[in-house]
């Protein structure tokens, strides 16, 4: 059996590492595909190291561009890979253009689709990522869930019940496998940080930073903080840009290398396990992030979350998650809440145990037969 695997930007190759490491181990032939959607080192090269991955047997190489553009290379460019290899099933994960992009072509080809990560609903249609979940179910032939409500979205979307599998989330596979790792990574040495001491930051989503008078209301809301604990904030190239445009570089200390006492301290986006070690160390999380919305609440981290709505409620339900908004007041108010009230209880959501990947490789092997 030959299975196609898909992985374009930073949050999907925690999710394929996992999935490609079980269905080898079954003897299925893999075939990685990567199609550039992120290419700087540190979103992508320093992942595939961190996590393991191969490299990939097809770079497409796609880049940057609006979403119709770097959609529709990623179909361009996938399409004869797609043709020559005739993958007994191809698997994409998440919801970024790469995701659904790839779906489309299989879908045309007439070639089975799974998807990892499907029936996640925001209900906000504003976001680019809820038209590539909504879009990328539609189509495919096997449909892997993270949670029991993202079932209950698909069957409301009127997908058929034999087409879902709740397997779990591959995301926390990854988390548990590197766990010791990063508990030995020098991370906090090298930033100057104290266990249980410091804020972590990370904010990339278009409504939170390609607006400038959102953005400039969250920093001053980061400044704040940064009053009364260190603020690190490892930024993806895409808010550095925003920071730039906005004229708002001054609102924070770029390119630091220790974190400043009373201000944003904003370093290299990190690779997979210094991140994790971040995390796992924090007093609390402020993301507009889905993945570190999960991540938090195994590893028991208060993670307020700067958007309106949330595609994992479950975080919210039974983790540590809590939805903040943008409103600069709100957050200051709950930063400081979660700095002097420290760790909150998380249960643990069912099946995030470390064994998704296995799950998918079982499903997809019967599902074979
Ligand atoms: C994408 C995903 C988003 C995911 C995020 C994680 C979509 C629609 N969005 O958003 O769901 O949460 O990845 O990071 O697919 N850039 C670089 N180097 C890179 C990659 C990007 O400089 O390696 C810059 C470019 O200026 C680019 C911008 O970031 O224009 C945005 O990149 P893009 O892949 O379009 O979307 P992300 O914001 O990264």
């Amino acid at each position: 059996m030959k299975v196609l695997h898909v992985a374009g930007a930073r949050p999907n190759f925690m999710k394929v590492a996992p999935v490609l490491r079980a269905l080898g181990g079954r003897g299925v032939a893999n075939v990685l595909v990567h199609t550039g959607q992120h290419y700087d080192p540190q979103m992508s090269a320093a992942f595939f190291e961190d996590l393991g991955l191969p490299e990939p047997d097809v770079h497409l190489e796609v880049g940057s561009g609006s979403h119709a553009a770097q959609t529709a290379r990623v179909m361009e460019r996938i399409e004869p890979v797609l043709e020559s290899e005739r993958p007994d099933l191809t698997i994409v994960v998440g919801d970024v253009n790469s995701t659904m992009a790839s779906a489309i072509v299989c879908a045309k080809l007439r070639l089975p689709v799974a998807h990892v990560e499907a029936g996640l609903r925001s209900f906000d249609r504003t976001m680019p990522e809820e038209i590539n979940r909504v879009l990328t179910d539609q189509i495919s032939d096997l449909l892997f869930t993270t949670s029991p409500e993202a079932e209950a979205n698909l069957l409301r979307e009127g997908i058929a019940a034999e087409r879902i599998r709740f397997v779990g989330n591959p995301m926390i596979d990854s988390l548990e496998r590197h766990a010791a790792r990063a508990r030995s990574s020098g991370a906090l040495e090298r930033f100057g940080l104290e266990e249980s001491g410091y804020v972590l930051v990370t904010l990339h989503r278009p409504s939170n930073v390609d607006d400038p008078t959102t953005l400039r209301g969250i920093l001053e809301a980061l400044n704040d903080v940064a009053r009364r604990a260190p603020v690190v904030f490892p930024v993806h190239p895409r808010t550095v840009r925003m920071l730039q445009a906005h004229g708002l570089e001054g609102s924070v200390r770029l390119g630091g290398d220790r974190a400043a006492p009373g201000a944003v301290t904003c370093v290299e986006p990190l690779g997979y396990v210094d991140f994790l070690r971040l995390m796992s160390c924090a007093r609390a999380v402020l993301t507009d992030s889905g993945g570190i919305q999960e991540e938090t609440t195994i590893l028991g981290v208060p993670c307020l979350t700067l958007r309106w709505n949330t595609e994992r409620p479950i975080t919210v339900e039974m983790g540590t998650n809590r939805l903040v908004g943008t409103d600069p007041e709100a957050i200051r108010k709950e930063a400081l809440a979660a700095l002097d009230g420290g760790r909150r209880p998380a249960r643990r959501p069912p099946l995030w145990d470390g064994k998704a990947g296995e799950r998918i490789a079982e499903a997809v092997v019967g599902w074979a037969r």
